[in-house]
């Protein structure tokens, strides 16, 4: 079995490669990756010399190179991870995750159409429904939920969504998709609220929290997103979407207290700043079909993921310290000063 993982070089996607490697260790894995700001080769340096492991630096949206790619390798999977992914990002400068998000995978697929894969997988996001009010705790988002997006983030993925059924309704292409809530977990790129909040924490920096924090996310542990993604591949239907989460809501300004907590940082250190333009209250994922259907539960408790995922911090500062040495400085400041 020959697969391709997109956007390996990033959070979720080297976790999936280090779970697929570890759990497949027989069959041929290529990670496709255009080392944007956010992918990172050592991450991979675990897989980077076996031999059942490529790697190429490839932009999703240079057909020429995915197409000379796909004729070599013929793969019998694509798993779609690539993606423009901070919602922050996506308000200062959108032109970009319309190219990546919904370009980029019409190109995939494209390649997945010429070269008979039997397989395409997008990996997709909770962010696609929108959000629910924090005083109607009795909402989920089931798939059965319309689409309706804040940002240009989550409208550029909810886009490819919709041109991922399509490509399957009108080419046949054998596709499934799923849309996870937030995860958390080793290689978790700086500029997101967990690792942000642990290194600055570490720092003795400010802790800004975007207005009151009472806005809720549904945390998920990465590994279990990376094993139910496994599971739809081997079991899931095609054409269908599946959502991902594990009834983990929690509020913003309770996880940053939780990180002061574990690191035995004062809650002075949080620092209430200027809110996200268009900031979705809540997302809570309803996971009755992908339990139901494919036996998939979530398997790490947040208390614990959070213990293992501060760990991670602690002990591999060379990994992070790269990162906030570089071009993330310039973005931090544009960000956060005068915020
Ligand atoms: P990330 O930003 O950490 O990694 C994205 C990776 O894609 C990087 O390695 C980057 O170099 C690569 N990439 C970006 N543009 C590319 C291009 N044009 N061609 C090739 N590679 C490109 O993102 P992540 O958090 O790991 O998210 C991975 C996927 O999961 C995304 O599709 C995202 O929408 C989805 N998702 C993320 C979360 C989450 O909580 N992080 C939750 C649900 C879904
Ligand atoms: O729900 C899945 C989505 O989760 C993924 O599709 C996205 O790719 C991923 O980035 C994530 O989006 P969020 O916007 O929820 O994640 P982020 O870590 O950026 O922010 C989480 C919450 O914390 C959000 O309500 C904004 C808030 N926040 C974030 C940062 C970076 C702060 O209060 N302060 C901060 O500095």
């Amino acid at each position: 079995m020959i697969r391709v993982v997109t956007g390996g070089a990033g959070f979720i996607g080297s976790n999936f490669i280090f779970h697929m490697m570890d759990k497949y260790p027989d069959d041929r894995l290529v990670c496709i990756d255009s080392l944007t700001y956010a992918g990172n080769l050592s991450t991979l340096k675990s897989v980077m010399d076996k031999e059942n492991f490529r790697f190429e630096k490839i932009d999703i949206r240079d057909r020429d190179a995915v197409y000379k790619l796909f004729e070599e390798e013929k793969p019998d999977v694509v798993i779609n991870f690539a993606a423009e992914s901070h919602v922050d990002r996506s308000i200062e400068n959108p032109s970009i995750f319309l190219e990546t998000n919904i370009m980029g995978t019409s190109i995939l697929m494209d390649a997945c159409i010429k070269y008979n894969v039997g397989r395409y997988h997008q990996v997709s996001t909770d962010e696609v429904y929108g959000d629910l009010p924090l005083d109607r705790p009795d909402l989920f988002f089931t798939e059965e939920t319309p689409i309706h997006t804040s940002s240009p983030y989550s409208s550029s993925k909810a886009g490819a969504d919709l041109l991922v059924l399509a490509y399957h309704r009108t080419y046949g292409l054998p596709v499934t998709i799923s849309r996870c809530s937030n995860n958390y977990g080793p290689y978790h790129f700086p500029e997101k609220l967990i690792p942000l909040m642990i290194i600055n924490a570490l720092h003795d920096k400010d802790l800004p929290v975007y207005g009151a924090g009472e806005n809720v996310r549904d945390w998920l542990y990465v590994e279990d997103h990376c094993k139910a993604i496994d599971l739809i591949l081997q079991k899931g239907r095609i054409g269908e979407v599946y959502n991902i989460g594990g009834h983990n809501e929690k509020k913003n300004i309770d996880i940053v207290k939780i990180i002061c907590a574990e690191l035995g940082k004062p809650e002075s250190l949080i620092k209430h700043v200027t809110d996200r333009k268009g900031h979705d209250m809540r997302y809570a994922i309803d996971p009755t079909k992908i339990h139901s259907e494919l036996g998939w539960l979530p398997e790490t408790k947040f208390e614990d993921g959070i213990k293992k995922t501060i760990k991670w911090y602690l002990d591999n500062e060379d990994w992070w310290k790269d990162i906030i040495s570089g071009e993330y400085q310039k973005y931090y400041e544009e960000m956060y000063s005068n915020r």
